[in-house]
């Protein structure tokens, strides 16, 4: 199987020895502690998982700075997107050892233990330049830039040890899988090459058709269809209705045991490009060859070129940085004239008024309206679960 990011072996984060978990949850008692925010709670669960190897813990400003910069930490590491602690609070000692509180389950309990290595202050002018290199753009009406410029000026590096999984376990006991889980699945399956899907939509055709390209076109064992699972800017579909609608169309529409239906724990970035680097880091790290990077990918609104988050694997990443490889995918939708769903590039003679295309608000509208979307756009069980949902909306 492909190697770990980084590593010749995975290096989850979280306390498998159950006595030395309990130990660290008794101790943790005793510490100081910090209330996390939600985007460095879900750093913690990514690298409690495995999904952030061979990271051993928060970056420092030092770090933060050149992987915001360059991709690659002062070590030498390809890392893409800075994974940090930032908060307002005051009172944190480096050199102390704090309890990190999950902010996203009903009493904060205890979400890791941490060895603060360093507390800096980091300026505006930081905190834009790492902004602008991640979202390239600083428009606060960007949902990831909002919300990385409002998590504070104090940066808490240092490694930590995860105690537990946040909300995701108990939220979505069937869907909810660590970085070590996918491996061990895989290794369980015989499967050897791997397609991962990245989504945060329900899977209309398009995204069906893009999983059986890629398979076909790779000769691939399986496809590991991984679903973000925690926070996404509102008027995204929660993640048990994008969950069901895909079990179904799996269900119905895949030959069985061709595919894994799994999730992980974290917040959207809005990212881009830059977010599709990570989605490639975190996949390689669950033993997956493959990623399957469409158009928009990890996009939101007209932030980003539609096949910027391609290109930047070929301009930005260096040569062996990743040994994961993009199944770069073309604009896919149905085709009238060829009676099936197409990558365009694909259908050279066709115009665009061939195709059904919708946008998402579009179908978001029809679905509140009670409308279904068309059998070429929707397949009609993934339909009734989402109208069901819209539905409910209204009462
Ligand atoms: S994402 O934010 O998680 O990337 P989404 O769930 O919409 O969003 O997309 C999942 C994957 O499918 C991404 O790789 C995206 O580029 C790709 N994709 C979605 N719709 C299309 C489409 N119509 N044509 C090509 N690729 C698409």
């Amino acid at each position: 199987m492909i190697k770990p990011h980084g590593s010749d072996e995975l290096n989850p984060l979280f306390v498998y020895d159950t006595e030395e978990r309990h130990a660290l949850v008794a101790e943790a008692e005793s510490l100081p502690s910090l209330l996390l925010n939600s985007a460095a709670a879900a750093n913690a669960v990514m690298l409690g998982g495995g999904y952030f190897n061979p990271l051993t813990g928060y970056m420092n400003l030092a770090d933060s700075m050149a992987v915001a910069e360059k991709m690659v930490t002062t070590d030498g590491l390809f890392f893409p997107v800075p994974i940090v602690n930032l908060t307002d609070e005051t009172g944190i000692e480096a050199g102390s050892r704090i309890a990190l509180r999950d902010p996203n389950v009903e009493g904060n309990p205890v979400l890791a233990v941490m060895d603060v290595e360093a507390v800096e202050s980091v300026s505006d002018e930081q905190i834009n330049f790492m902004a602008e290199k991640i979202f390239r753009t600083l428009d606060p009406a960007h949902p990831g830039v909002a919300t990385f410029t409002g998590l504070g000026r104090t940066m808490v590096s240092g490694p930590i040890k995860v105690l537990n999984f946040s909300y995701f376990q108990d939220d979505f006991p069937d869907t909810f899988r660590t970085a070590v889980e996918i491996r061990n699945e895989i290794a369980e399956r015989g499967w050897n090459k791997v397609v991962a899907f990245q989504t945060r939509n329900p899977m209309h055709r398009a995204h069906e058709e893009l999983c059986r390209m890629a398979m076909e076109d790779l000769k691939a064992d399986g496809i590991l269809i991984h679903m973000l699972l925690g926070q996404l800017k509102p008027g995204d579909i929660p993640a048990d209705v994008r969950d069901a609608a895909i079990r179904k169309m799996v269900e119905v529409y895949f030959p069985p045991n061709t595919v894994m239906i799994t999730g992980y724990g974290f917040d959207m970035l809005y990212a881009g490009p830059r977010e599709a680097v990570l989605h490639a880091v975190f996949r390689q790290n669950c033993g997956c060859s493959y990623l399957i990077v469409g158009r928009d990918h990890a996009g939101v609104g007209d932030y980003y070129g539609g096949f910027d988050a391609q290109t930047i694997f070929d301009e930005e990443v260096p040569e062996g940085a990743l040994e994961l490889e993009i199944f770069k995918a073309d604009h896919t939708a149905y085709s009238k004239k060829l009676g099936k769903v197409v990558m365009m590039r694909d259908a050279p003679d066709h115009e665009k008024e061939d195709f059904v295309l919708l946008s998402g608000t579009k179908v978001r509208e029809m679905l509140g309206q009670g409308i279904a979307p068309p059998p070429e756009f929707s397949r009609p069980e993934v339909a009734k679960i989402l109208s069901d949902y819209y539905q409910s909306l209204d009462k």
